[in-house]
């Protein structure tokens, strides 16, 4: 099914836009290797709310609207769909151009290409730093903290720093490594490291490494994260008594395209958390962030986030940012439970690794300062 919409997007003339971000890779290889690590942390997985457009779920979804509403779909097999693939000799050609429409599909009533920066809504991550400016005027409105919480919590995942910066988290120390190393690509086993709180406090026992059980890959004592809480009205969950239960999923196609919606209303809330031995345990940092009272959080409308774009590749999710802007030390030993439960009780994989950061976006393409409020 995911082939069709790939292919009918293609035919909706983006193709470089929407199917898999590397042209060289054929379609049906991306498919069979979809949840093998590298490309999980590859061009199309590691980043977020897009990544769903690219999954079976936004394919089914597709699917089913078309068959839902006037258009008409014929129905077609995998089989037929790879032949026509082949016959059409697209493999290794990303940029042909088909000769005929897709078998099934009358036409592609929807885009999924990712929008040019100065054509998107405001974007994420905004700096947070006092003065900080951006110019955008958000057409979404913002929604508030008791909204956040009527919707249900649908992914916990983490990145690998902070991708938000604020005067507790602006070490741009790795990040700076980090992309004169990539030279602006992507490194395709590394993720992007945002920006972390300071260690300049901190002593050798504090800092000595701990060998984490649950959490993969780049997962270190010293090291910042920010944790990010999605909140989706696309959530499977749709039971006002029981908001938030245990549906948490891997990945964001839950958040982007539960049960088909096309414009699920998300909230995405960010804490950043330092490892550090020794420091306060918290017993469920899975289930909704730690931060209460809020006296240092702010709210604002940006998008989606991730390592696949950046200030020319624009993410076409218009969402409420929730953000805390100090460092929560917390202990490895807690950061490791809190996979441990992504692990075995929601049966989690990809999201045990952090994700990568995306570059602060320019002040052009976010929201003016104004629009950035005290979390209310
Ligand atoms: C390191 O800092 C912690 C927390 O302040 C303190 O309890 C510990 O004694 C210090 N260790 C050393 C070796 O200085």
């Amino acid at each position: 099914m995911w082939s069709r919409l790939a292919l009918c997007v293609c035919l909706a003339g983006s193709v470089a836009a929407m199917c898999p971000d590397d042209p060289e890779v054929d379609l049906c290889e991306e498919a069979a290797d979809e949840t093998s690590h590298s490309i999980r942390n590859g061009a199309w997985i590691a980043l977020f709310l897009p990544l769903a457009s690219t999954r079976p779920s936004l394919a089914t979804g597709l699917a089913m609207a078309l068959a839902a509403g006037s258009v008409g779909v014929d129905a077609v097999t995998c089989g037929e769909l790879k032949t026509f693939y082949k016959n059409e000799q697209c493999c290794g050609q990303p940029t042909l151009e088909l000769s005929a429409p897709v078998p099934g599909t009358a036409s592609c009533p929807y885009s999924f290409a990712k929008p040019a920066c100065s054509n998107a809504e405001p974007q994420t991550p905004r700096d947070l730093t006092a003065g900080a400016v951006g110019q955008m005027t958000p057409k979404a409105a913002t929604l508030t903290d008791d909204q956040a919480n009527f919707l249900p919590l649908v992914n916990v995942h983490f990145h690998l720093g902070a991708e938000h910066k604020s005067e507790a988290y602006s070490d741009d120390t790795d990040s700076i490594a980090y992309d004169a190393a990539s030279s602006g690509r992507r490194l395709a086993s590394n993720p992007r490291p945002g920006f972390m709180c300071s260690k300049s406090s901190l002593n050798a026992t504090q800092l000595a490494p701990y060998t984490f059980s649950y959490c993969k890959g780049d997962v270190q004592v010293g090291k910042s994260y920010e944790i990010h809480y999605v909140h989706s009205s696309a959530g499977t969950d749709n039971n006002p008594d029981a908001i938030n239960a245990d549906l948490l999923a891997d990945g964001l196609g839950g958040a982007a395209n539960g049960r088909g919606l096309l414009n699920p209303m998300v909230v995405v809330q960010g804490q950043i958390f330092q490892i550090v031995n020794g420091a306060a345990d918290v017993d469920d940092m899975l289930h909704g962030w730690t931060v209460v009272g809020h006296d240092n959080s702010v709210m604002y409308p940006g998008s989606t986030t991730g390592q696949s774009h950046d200030n020319e590749v624009c993410s076409p999710y218009s969402i409420t940012w929730h953000v805390d802007k100090d460092c929560h030390q917390v202990s490895p030993e807690s950061f490791d439970m809190l996979c441990k439960q992504m692990k075995e009780t929601y049966g989690m994989e990809d999201d045990l690794y952090p994700h990568g950061s995306r570059m602060l976006v320019d002040p052009m393409y976010v929201v003016k300062s104004e629009f950035v409020k005290p979390l209310a």
